[in-house]
């Protein structure tokens, strides 16, 4: 470190943590029921969710592409029906677990927001990012969401509470080649 004139004022600017420990591996099954989280989105509270899928963990924000709204059709269920592609309970977008890219749907050439996550001695950690952060205590008191959001999701969350999982015509059989 370059030796700093004396008497000038230094500002230390704590960069994100290096990772939070997010679940236990064994938490995440195969293909199975989503472990959701709240983080600090620009700021805002925000939630994302990690499952596996093809062994290995994924994470993305749950907000999808199409309408910035949770996805979920019951907490921390994200898949469709045949436990292949994330289904946005919403309007039926459909993404591809491994990477986020929209596949089918009203999310267009969208993805869904990643964060980066690592398992690592039977325990799953995250990565928080300039944009995506670790809820912390002093920040319970941070602004509720819009009150439209919240009805949306809670409406979504009251048709779909005990039905089955979505399915949607659209769903194709394999991702796009382009
Ligand atoms: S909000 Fe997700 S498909 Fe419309």
């Amino acid at each position: 470190m370059p030796d700093l004139p004396a008497g000038l004022p230094i500002t230390v600017t704590e960069g994100p943590p290096a990772e939070e420990r997010l679940c236990d591996a064994a938490e995440l099954v195969e293909r199975g029921r989503a472990f959701v989280w709240d983080v600090m989105l620009w700021g805002r509270p925000a939630r994302a969710f990690a499952l596996r899928f093809d062994g290995r963990p994924v994470a993305y924000l749950n907000r999808c592409v199409h309408v910035p709204t949770e996805m979920d059709w019951q907490e921390g269920e994200f898949l469709d029906i045949d436990k292949r592609w994330i289904l946005c309970s919403i309007h039926g977008a459909a993404y591809e677990p491994a990477d986020g890219r929209c596949v089918g749907g009203p999310c267009g050439r969208g993805k869904l927001t990643a964060l980066r996550v690592a398992e690592r001695d039977g325990q799953v950690y995250w990565y928080p990012s300039r944009d995506i952060a670790p809820v912390r205590f002093d920040e319970a008191a941070a602004p509720a969401p819009a009150p439209d959001a919240e009805r949306a999701v809670h409406a979504v969350h009251a048709v779909h509470d005990g039905d089955a999982p979505p399915t949607s015509p659209t769903l194709p059989t394999e991702p796009p080649t382009t």
